[in-house]
């Protein structure tokens, strides 16, 4: 293969990272190309997950809302059937128009999209085992990786993606499986958990610690979303731990005792997800001929301008530090690119939300009330439930609260915590206020819109340096 001429930048992925990366330093004008070996752009979040599970969650809540929860509204509703195929459909048909929609962007801002697996071959040259199978390479003055995670293997379990399945697989059963066993109750397994619970699985979430959620949930959170769930159907056996898995027969068997270690007990189900984490993925990227290695799990190394031990050699995203999420990726994508045109960038690390999709939604930024008691700072609590908002009066719509944590001397937001509707769109107001260093008094002095649920965070920052009004 003929070398083609030297890029600025070459970015190895096409995930959120790696395509904001692309069209960000195209609109700087470098010359730039993306390397993505999937065959669609957008990485896991548009093909595999961000995106397809948010779908299935949106239409299975309308189903479950629609034979649940129509008759106290004045809604009579008959012959309710799912049409499981077409709920795929109308899944698929978003991925596919999102992942388009990053091809036009790139035409737009002057990206070359290579479709193909990428591998150094020396410090500035790319080997590409191009989709056609013929093998090219592409030389650059900068490389970013961005080549994400994968699901970290429960050992004994092996994933067919059929009745033992990642989240890759329960986002595309293709029926509704009777019993379904979630490994792990952190974010896939209660939003995948939830889908599958809604549309009539009987779903059990065996997980090892006794919160749900997964790191960086506050406590609070995790336990009224998780008494959420129970209500809703879904099955909880906490403080679990799987000793072993069976795949051969009909269905799965799965050995389970008390994490503490106890009596064994055999549960048995039709499919197992397995959801205990993600681990960064840089499989196959040649690192033995640049001398770069991962630390004891598996992420590149960097320092906060995301360079490697090589500096023109970059890395953002899942596959190296910080919390495994979409609109984190993209933040790091766009500083590393300014650091790299600007010497300049900005992430705040503190200051990055988090939102689980299930019903009522949880979200979440900054600290959380463990993390302040572990660090020994002193913090006023204050929050106001939504069964005291009238538009969520109005809406039948009343389950959750918003909590802020506050300094005890300055009153400056320190984190902000939300079980309840539209928690996920609330939870921006709270990441502006702490990248803006707001106060709780900033919040409450705000003049919030009525009736709408803000005024449940307005509230709750009331709450927080003196007295709500309506609880
Ligand atoms: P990825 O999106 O994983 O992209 C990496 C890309 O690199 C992949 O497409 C891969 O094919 C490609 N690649 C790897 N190696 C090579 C190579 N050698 N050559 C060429 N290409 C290569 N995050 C949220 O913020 N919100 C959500 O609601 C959310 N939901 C999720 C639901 C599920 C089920 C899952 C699994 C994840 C979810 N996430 C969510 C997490 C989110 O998907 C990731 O944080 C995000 O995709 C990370 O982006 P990335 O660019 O670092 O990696
Ligand atoms: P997670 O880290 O959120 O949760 C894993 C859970 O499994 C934890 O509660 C852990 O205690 C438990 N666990 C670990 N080993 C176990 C074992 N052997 N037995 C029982 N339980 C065990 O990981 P998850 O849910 O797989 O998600 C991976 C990542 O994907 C998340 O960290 C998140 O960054 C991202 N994601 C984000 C979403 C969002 O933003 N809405 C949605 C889905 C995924």
């Amino acid at each position: 293969a003929t070398p083609a001429e030297e890029k600025d930048l070459v970015i190895i992925g096409g995930g959120v990272g790696g395509y904001v990366a692309a069209i960000k330093a195209g609109q700087a004008g470098l010359k730039v190309a993306c390397i993505e070996k999937r065959g669609a752009l957008g990485g896991t979040c548009l093909n595999v997950g961000c995106i397809p599970s948010k779908s299935l969650l949106n239409n299975s809540h309308m189903y479950h809302q629609i034979l649940h929860d129509t008759k106290n509204r004045g809604i009579d509703v008959g012959n309710v059937a799912l049409n499981l195929p077409k709920m795929m459909e109308a899944k698929n048909t978003a991925v596919s128009g999102l992942t388009k929609g990053i091809e036009f962007l790139f035409k737009k801002n002057g990206v070359e999209y290579i479709q193909g697996e990428g591998t150094f071959e020396d410090q500035h040259t790319i080997g590409v085992k191009l989709a056609s199978g013929e093998q090219t390479s592409v030389r650059a003055k900068n490389i970013f990786i961005a080549t994400g995670s994968e699901p970290t293997p429960f050992p004994g379990l092996e994933i067919d993606e059929k009745k033992v399945v990642t989240s890759d697989g329960a986002i595309a059963f293709n029926e509704v499986p009777k019993k379904m066993i979630v490994i792990g109750g952190g974010i896939i397994g209660l939003e995948m958990g939830s889908v599958w619970s809604r549309l009539g699985a009987e779903v059990t979430v065996v997980e090892f610690l006794s919160s749900v959620g997964g790191p960086g949930m506050d406590l609070d959170l995790a336990k009224s979303s998780q008494k959420f769930l129970t209500k809703q159907g879904m099955k909880f056996m906490m403080n679990t731990k799987v000793t072993n898995g069976d795949a051969s027969g009909e269905g799965v068997k799965l050995e389970v005792e008390a994490a503490k270690g106890g009596k064994a007990q055999t549960l048995e189900a039709d499919v197992v997800l397995v959801a205990i984490g993600r681990r960064p993925y840089t499989k196959g990227l040649g690192f033995e001929n640049i001398g770069l290695e991962t630390d004891n799990r598996g992420r590149l190394v960097i320092d906060s301008e995301y360079r490697t031990k090589i500096p023109h050699i970059r890395v953002i995203g899942d596959c190296t530090f910080g919390p495994m999420l979409a609109h984190k990726a993209e933040e790091e994508a766009v500083a590393a690119v300014e650091y790299l045109t600007k010497s300049y960038g900005h992430v705040n690390y503190n200051a990055i939300p988090a939102v689980m999709y299930t019903s009522p939604e949880v979200a979440w930024v900054g600290s959380n009330e463990q993390e302040l008691k572990e660090q020994g700072v002193k913090f006023r609590a204050g929050s106001f439930p939504f069964a005291a908002n009238s538009r969520a009066k109005t809406n039948l719509d009343t389950e959750g609260f918003v909590k802020f944590l506050a300094d005890a001397e300055t009153d400056r937001i320190l984190g902000v915590h939300i079980v309840g509707p539209n928690a996920g769109e609330m939870i921006a107001e709270a990441t502006l206020a702490l990248e803006y260093g707001a106060s709780t008094e900033d919040v409450g002095r705000t003049s919030h819109a009525h009736p709408t649920l803000s005024e449940a965070f307005k509230e709750a920052a009331m709450a927080t340096y003196s007295k709500a009004i309506h609880y």
